[in-house]
């Protein structure tokens, strides 16, 4: 990992110079690295700086190596990439981009050029780990042609405790990306027939969601399954969905798809609205939305859901959104019996 600089795709990545040392110390003090970078010291002052562009991001050489990300026009600098020597032939790679040039690809780009020019150099693996919560990491990942591998669990230290981390890996000889997603984005990131709107679940959510009927007792897991939802998404395991009034914006109720493992083309949906929504075809609505959508715009052929046998609303509302009912599930333990209905993508 000797390289002065690697030339990536509208990147630059070069050896750190004494004059980078103001933006390092603006974009390290800056709230979202702080936050996903519980490393680096708190507040970081110019001498954190100094030290860092002089002396720290050389000491991984030659078995590491730490980059300035460049805009190659002007030569500034716009990010930080580093790969840590894990052991022999595995490294792991981390950066940040300042706030000014985030959002225009240059993580993708950086991580990208500087885990080829890893493999180039015989690294065999390459690791990256994200925060479950930072779906913009973990969207370089994907962008950058790493595979998601699992959680790690406890396997970030944060000043107090330790969290519990996605784990990534490149191997040498994987195509360089974008990984394929069996669970694309939503196409301009709603869906919407002008009376509901579909849009992603976030963290900010929590508050409506915990409303429903069906939210779990303690609001912390509400708080979480909000704040997961992109990585759920990202890891192609399952889909979040707040339901809103398109003319009021109100918080209408929930909607969503689990992938069925290990079957990659079935998902099981689901929706819930908040009392004071229901009976206005709200969930016809929604349903009809999601499905329409998943079975032409994803991976997925055949929906199915499971309702219980007295539940005629929701029974209606699998209906009039074209699902067959293929059956009645026993269950045991005094839980109520389910009927089956399937829906499966048009033409099959
Ligand atoms: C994470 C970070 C490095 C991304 O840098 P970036 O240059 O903006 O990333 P890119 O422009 O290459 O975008 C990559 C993807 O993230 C998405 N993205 C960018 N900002 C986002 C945000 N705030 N929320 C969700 N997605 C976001 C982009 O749309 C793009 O998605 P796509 O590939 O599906 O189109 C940057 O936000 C950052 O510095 N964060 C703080 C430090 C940090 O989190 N480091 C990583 C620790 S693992």
């Amino acid at each position: 990992m000797r390289a002065d600089s690697i030339e990536g795709t509208g990147v630059r990545l070069r050896r750190y110079r004494a004059a980078d040392a103001g933006a390092v110390r603006a974009a390290c003090n800056d709230p979202l690295t702080q936050r996903f970078l519980p490393a680096l010291p708190r507040p970081y002052t110019e001498a954190d700086a100094q030290r860092w562009v002089t002396e720290g991001a050389a000491a991984a050489f030659p078995s590491g190596g730490n980059f300035a990300i460049a805009d190659p026009g002007t030569d500034a600098l716009i990010g930080s990439v580093g790969l840590l020597y894990v052991q022999e032939n595995v490294g792991s790679i981390g950066y940040w981009i300042a706030p000014q040039a985030r959002g225009r690809g240059v993580a993708t780009a950086a991580a990208r050029a500087l885990t080829e020019y890893a493999f180039t150099a015989g690294y065999a693996r390459i690791e990256l780990r994200t925060e479950l919560e930072n779906a913009a990491s973990q969207r370089v990942a994907l962008g950058a042609g790493y595979t998601r591998e699992g959680v790690g669990r406890a396997a970030g230290a944060r000043p107090g405790g330790r969290d519990d981390l996605i784990v990534w890996a490149r191997v040498a000889g994987d195509p360089p990306g974008p990984t394929p997603r069996h669970l694309p984005d939503l196409p301009g990131g709603e869906l919407t027939d002008g009376v509901v709107r579909l849009t992603p679940m976030r963290a900010a959510d929590a508050p409506a969601v915990q409303l429903l009927p069906c939210a779990p007792a303690a609001p912390e897991e509400t708080v979480r399954y909000c704040a997961h939802a992109d990585a759920a998404w990202l890891a192609d395991q399952e889909i979040r969905l707040t339901i809103r009034d398109v003319a009021t914006g109100a918080f209408a109720g929930r909607a969503g798809l689990t992938v069925r493992h290990p079957d990659p083309t079935q998902a099981e949906i689901d929706c819930r609205l908040i009392p004071a929504r229901q009976g206005h075809g709200y969930a016809t609505r929604a349903v009809k939305l999601l499905c329409g959508w998943a079975l032409t715009g994803t991976a997925l052929e055949r929906l199915v859901a499971g309702v219980p046998t007295p539940d005629l609303a929701a029974q209606r509302v699998l209906e009039r959104s074209g699902f067959v009912r293929e059956g009645q599930e026993r269950r045991t333990g005094g839980r109520t019996d389910l009927y089956r209905y399937a829906l499966l993508r048009p033409g099959s």
